[in-house]
């Protein structure tokens, strides 16, 4: 008889939701983020700011590289959706923890969780960050993200010291939202203050005694110094006072020594740098070298300091430190086209060459003002509000109004217009150009571009149109490195409108399946339009797992209960998929 139930059960329970795993309070995730909007004061401003773990930035995270890890982020906002994004991970293989809100998930409902699945890959050691990929809230809510190689890396150092970057603003989150959205659109106001380590000056406080970041270093020592620029807005220069650096790193991959006395950081790129500090001799008796920064591209310079401080171990007094009254350094204007063809891969890294590439995609980026201002690539905006239901969702229920058509958007130059997503076959090679061209009304901006799922090879960047053959000829003896977020520069403030004025281009495999996202850096920009959706692969690649298991993945929030759901609450335990046993 028992036997029979037993029978019965098993016939209605799949074995295939028997396999999901419920995240009671036995499952202990790796760590764990929580996610609040409350009043902060950076930089001696105090702001309603979204915060992670009470903090911005948030917790550093470090694990290592061929670890699969558990985060749990849960969203203890009142009022606002949440998603959290792994920038410069490559997640392949893990379809729902790319954390692009309509993309390839339904963001976090205020007092949800999500359990993230994070693989990190052989190879990808590194300098990363996470940030919420929702509305503005990656001004504040953001934090280091540090993938470390299981051996030894490539280069020696003594210690790590980090310089993070980011933004703060006067006006909340939401208002510059509603601000960029309005007709008559309101921009957001400059920036206040750049910080490092969420410290500095904003430039709204008068009195200037708000602390600077001060990193303490040793006399004679190496150390390997990791910039995030989590800037929502700015591109930085940054120098130090009497020191150089040695580059090693850009955007997760080690590259060849490359020697510069400043760096040049837009949002969402990263770089690490060996600095070698004075011995006692060389300090003589100064113990304080200033690290200083400044905005470019901008209306209005914003320059901060920071100090590298040496620790008294040779018997000198170290001064207090107030901010100069003049800057000691004199940074570099805006150095168009930095490291372009000159920084090179620490070991051979497949470039793909041009003959290998099977499409080109031109992706034409322009600012349409009239009341509102947007920004399009190809004619056409994305923000998040765009599609009806994450593409990946759509996917799973073969919703093929929802996903785009391939003859399609190859026969419109690589957008499928009723979608606004860019699909592509796995086995692909693309070579995807980022053209700048005069706004409507003549304007020109700066952008950072960044690819998510598998690192592209950078192959450059100019002014004009871009001209393959004459590129070409720039490429012979450069070793191309694999990036996740390059700049499109603009060589003139203002053109003609729809005139070509800058490009930047990239070539990509089309290895990982999944959904993924390119799109400018700058936050202003993602929610003026200035995104695009990637879909590569066809269904059978991307959907490695049927439904009903991935039910409750599929509806915000999770749908009905009791169904299993994906995303957890206060009274209810997510039940999810382990995708580490799956592939
Ligand atoms: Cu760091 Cu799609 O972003
Ligand atoms: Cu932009």
């Amino acid at each position: 008889m028992f036997s029979i139930i037993l029978v019965l059960l098993t016939g209605f329970l799949t074995p295939a939701i028997a396999k999901l795993h419920v995240h009671d309070s036995t499952f202990v995730p790796d760590k764990i983020l929580r996610i609040t909007a409350e009043n902060i004061t950076h930089g001696c401003l105090s702001r309603y700011s979204v915060l992670v773990n009470g903090t911005a930035p948030g917790p550093e995270l470090r694990f290592e590289e061929g670890q699969t890890r558990w985060i749990r982020v849960y969203n203890d906002m009142e009022d606002m959706n949440l998603t959290m994004h792994w920038h410069g991970l490559s997640i392949a293989g893990y379809p729902f923890s790319d954390g692009t809100p309509q993309a390839s998930q339904w963001p976090i409902p205020p007092k949800y969780y999500f359990d993230y699945e994070l693989h990190f890959q052989p190879g990808q050691a590194g300098t990363y960050f996470y940030h919420s990929h929702i509305n503005f809230q990656a001004v504040s809510c953001s934090g280091p993200l540090i993938i470390e190689e299981r051996t030894k890396p490539p280069y020696d150092y003594d210690e790590e010291r980090m310089v993070y970057l980011s933004d703060v603003f006067n006006l909340t989150d939401g208002q510059i939202f509603d601000g960029l959205t309005a007709n008559p659109f309101v921009w957001s106001g400059e920036t206040n203050g750049v910080l490092i380590n969420g410290k500095g000056v904003a430039n709204t406080v008068l009195n200037g005694s708000c602390d600077l970041a001060a990193i303490a270093v040793q006399p004679g020592k190496t150390y390997r110094f990791r910039f995030i620029g989590a800037t929502a807005l700015s591109l930085v220069s940054l120098a130090f006072e009497g020191h150089n650096l040695s580059i090693i790193e850009a955007d997760g991959g080690y590259t060849k020594p490359l020697h510069t006395s400043f760096m040049q950081i837009g949002p969402g790129q990263r770089f690490s740098a060996l600095l070698t500090t004075k011995t006692c001799e060389e300090l003589q008796d100064k113990l304080r070298y200033w690290i200083q920064l400044e905005t470019r591209e901008r209306p209005a310079l914003y320059r901060g300091y920071g100090v590298l401080a040496y620790s008294d171990e040779c018997g000198i007094q170290a001064p207090s430190t107030q901010a100069p009254s003049t800057p000691p350094l004199t940074l570099p204007n805006t150095s168009l086209g930095w490291l372009d063809y000159e920084l090179q891969p620490l070991s051979p890294n497949l470039f793909p060459t041009l003959k290998e590439v099977t499409r080109r995609v031109t992706i034409t980026v322009q600012q349409i003002v009239n009341g509102s201002i947007t920004w399009t690539e190809n004619g056409l905006s994305w923000t998040e509000a765009f599609p009806r239901m994450p593409y990946l969702v759509a996917m799973y229920e073969h919703d093929k109004n929802a996903l785009p058509n391939y003859a399609d958007a190859v026969a419109n130059g690589g957008m499928d217009n009723r979608t606004r997503a860019f699909p592509a076959k796995l086995g692909e090679v693309l070579e995807i150009v980022i053209q700048n061209s005069g706004a409507t009304n003549g304007g020109l901006d700066v952008h950072p571009f960044h690819a998510h799922g598998a690192h592209i090879w950078d192959i450059g960047s100019g002014n004009g149109s871009y001209d393959v053959q004459a590129n070409e000829e720039r490429l012979k003896s450069t070793n191309p490195v694999r990036r996740d977020t390059t700049m499109l520069y603009r060589y003139e403030t203002t053109t003609t409108p729809g005139k070509d004025s800058g490009w930047r281009a990239w070539r990509l495999r089309v290895t990982e399946a999944g959904v993924w996202m390119i799109h400018c850096h700058t936050l202003q920009h993602m929610i003026m339009g200035m995104q695009t959706v990637w879909v590569f692969g066809d269904p059978s690649d991307i959907l490695k797992l049927p439904r009903p298991r991935v039910e409750g993945y599929l509806t915000y929030g999770g749908g009905e209960r009791p169904f299993p759901c994906a995303y957890g609450n206060a009274t209810y335990d997510p039940k999810m998929i382990h995708w580490d046993e799956e592939l």
